[in-house]
């Protein structure tokens, strides 16, 4: 508002429904927050008609959005995650990091982050991944994303080609996914259940330069109750996710006596998370997990829309 644009947002029906106040936070702003799957949209529409009860996913939202900018002269598709400009934007947090490490003068052996499209954690990892490939990394620090084990794009995915959208709109991009039409559980990490990642995190996994981790709602609420009780400080159930690499890793060097710098991003607080607190503390979570069988009959689904994939991936990937 205050450069005179106006915003309308998609906004993923189940994260709609469990977070009211993200809503009205942005209302205040000034946005236009439609719940998506909408009726403001084809695609919306399309997937409204086969399944009225569609909870929505981030596939879905960002189908709605460029749908929306399309079909209007004076709107533009902002993309929050996944690409190399959003990433790139991010290593402010990493480069502050690294100044901040210089003065208490340290340097991480290890660097944990959750990934949903993969912008935060590429942020802060890039520039020290940079000191490595210069080799003036005083350590050999090693890069550790995690994911939801009711998304595990990167643990059970394949690296192929895919739409970053349900309705196909985007480009074929080279990552690892879980496929276009996938469907998310109603996990509170609203922000991991996106069926792909961007294409630099994949390429450095199978490179084996970045190891990854995924874990279970629970498993991360359990490890989300340990920092609020000893940080005072209440994490979104995104970042939970990287504070429950921290805490296992720092437990195992516990137990081994070794001593490391564990640095991990703590990128969201939880504030707007209460429901989501209040499921945990009256055991009503469950701990997801995708099956891998879903994951197998999307890639056939991909095959059977692309029957040249599997060459173009040989030749590309
Ligand atoms: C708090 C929070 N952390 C992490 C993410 C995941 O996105 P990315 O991997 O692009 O950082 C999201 C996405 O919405 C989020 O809301």
């Amino acid at each position: 508002m205050l450069f005179g644009l106006k915003s309308t947002v998609y906004m993923v029906k189940v994260s709609y429904q469990q977070k009211p106040y993200r809503k009205i936070m942005m209302e205040s702003y000034g946005a236009d927050v439609y719940a998506s799957p909408s009726n403001q949209t084809e695609s919306g529409r399309a997937i409204l008609k086969e399944d009225p009860n569609n909870s929505g996913s981030l596939g879905i939202a960002i189908s709605e959005a460029v749908e929306d900018a399309l079909n209007h002269e004076d709107a533009n598709y902002g993309i929050g995650s996944v690409f190399n400009h959003v990433l790139l934007h991010q290593t402010v947090v990493g480069l502050e990091t690294k100044k901040q490490l210089e003065i208490a003068g340290d340097y991480p052996d290890v660097i944990y982050g959750c990934i949903g499209g993969g912008s935060s954690f590429s942020g802060l990892f890039w520039p020290f991944y940079y000191d490595k490939v210069i080799k003036k990394a005083p350590k050999n620090v090693r890069f550790i994303a995690t994911e939801a084990t009711a998304c595990p794009k990167v643990t059970k995915g394949e690296y192929t080609f895919d739409h970053g959208d349900t309705a196909k709109l985007t480009p074929l991009v080279p990552m690892h996914t879980i496929g276009h039409d996938f469907i998310p559980a109603p996990i509170h990490a609203g922000g991991l259940r996106y069926h792909g990642i961007a294409p630099t995190i994949s390429r450095l996994a199978t490179a084996k330069q970045l190891e990854t981790r995924a874990y279970n709602q629970i498993e991360v609420f359990d490890a989300a109750k340990l920092f609020i009780q000893t940080e005072g400080i209440i994490p979104a159930p995104e970042p939970a996710h990287a504070i429950k690499g921290a805490i296992d890793e720092a437990l195992r060097c516990k137990e081994t006596g070794e001593e490391k710098v564990i640095l991990f991003l703590l990128c969201g607080h939880g504030y707007f998370d209460m429901q989501a607190y209040d499921d945990y503390l009256n055991g009503k979570l469950l701990p997801y997990e995708y099956p891998a069988k879903k994951v197998e009959e999307s890639m056939k689904k991909l095959r059977n829309l692309y029957p040249w994939l599997d060459e173009v991936k040989k030749k590309y990937i």
